[in-house]
């Protein structure tokens, strides 16, 4: 049985692990997509399902994550008729919160203006309002510094969204300054932040 079809979000809290859906897209941060579900399965408690896009593919090798992992083939394989699931409307019920990382130029842009053309941008699309979702920019300093990206980056914040602000560094190709997506802990932080939060409402 797929792992979103076993505790759907409706299950209650208390019979069930939380639920963290991580987004990945084409960045060079993606290397650190192993590292970050390692650390996030360290938190008793969680459940990881991790989405890609295509690109981010290029940056980490499947066997190295050790959860579910799905792309746009299975949401096209698994759908053949009308009984059949819709997986990214699967996974956004399944998923308690949404964490995007690393987030990079594009897929900023298509979340911003509400393009969906794959699994990850369909996934956002739908996503229920009422569950928190985190984002992770990364990407060049001159992307960064684009003045489109911080528009970008307030329109997924009016959305209710919320930033984990990207770092200066030296980056991987070679440029110094912002742009890199936050350390994997700062992250992981931030979701055990949620997942207290999330658990403090649900045992009051
Ligand atoms: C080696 C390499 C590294 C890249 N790193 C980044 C990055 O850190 N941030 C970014 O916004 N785009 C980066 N890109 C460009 C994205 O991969 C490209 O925009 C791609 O279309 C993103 O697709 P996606 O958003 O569907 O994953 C990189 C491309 C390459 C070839």
């Amino acid at each position: 049985m797929e792992p979103w079809a076993s505790s759907p979000a409706t299950t209650p809290q208390v019979e069930r692990k939380f639920h963290v859906l991580v987004g990945v897209t084409g960045s060079v941060a993606a290397l650190k997509l192993p590292l970050l579900v390692s650390r996030l399965l360290d938190i008793p408690g969680l459940e990881v399902i991790v989405v890609t896009t295509e690109r981010a593919k290029h940056f980490y090798s499947p066997q190295d994550v050790p959860v579910s992992l799905y792309s746009d083939t299975d949401e096209w394989e698994m759908w053949k008729r009308r009984s059949d699931p819709v997986l990214h409307i699967e996974l956004r019920r399944w998923a308690d919160l949404m964490l995007v990382a690393p987030l990079d130029a594009n897929t900023l842009g298509k979340v911003a203006s509400g393009i969906c053309d794959n699994l990850l941008t369909c996934v956002i699309r739908a996503w229920d309002h009422n569950k928190p979702l985190l984002f992770c920019p990364a990407m060049n300093t001159a992307m960064w510094e684009h003045p489109v990206t911080a528009q970008q980056v307030g329109q997924l914040k009016a959305f209710g969204y919320t930033e984990v602000p990207c770092v200066a560094k030296k980056l991987v190709c070679g440029d110094q300054g912002l742009g890199a997506m936050a350390e994997v802990e700062t992250i992981v932080e931030k979701v055990k932040e949620v997942f207290s939060q999330h658990h403090g409402i649900q045992q009051s």
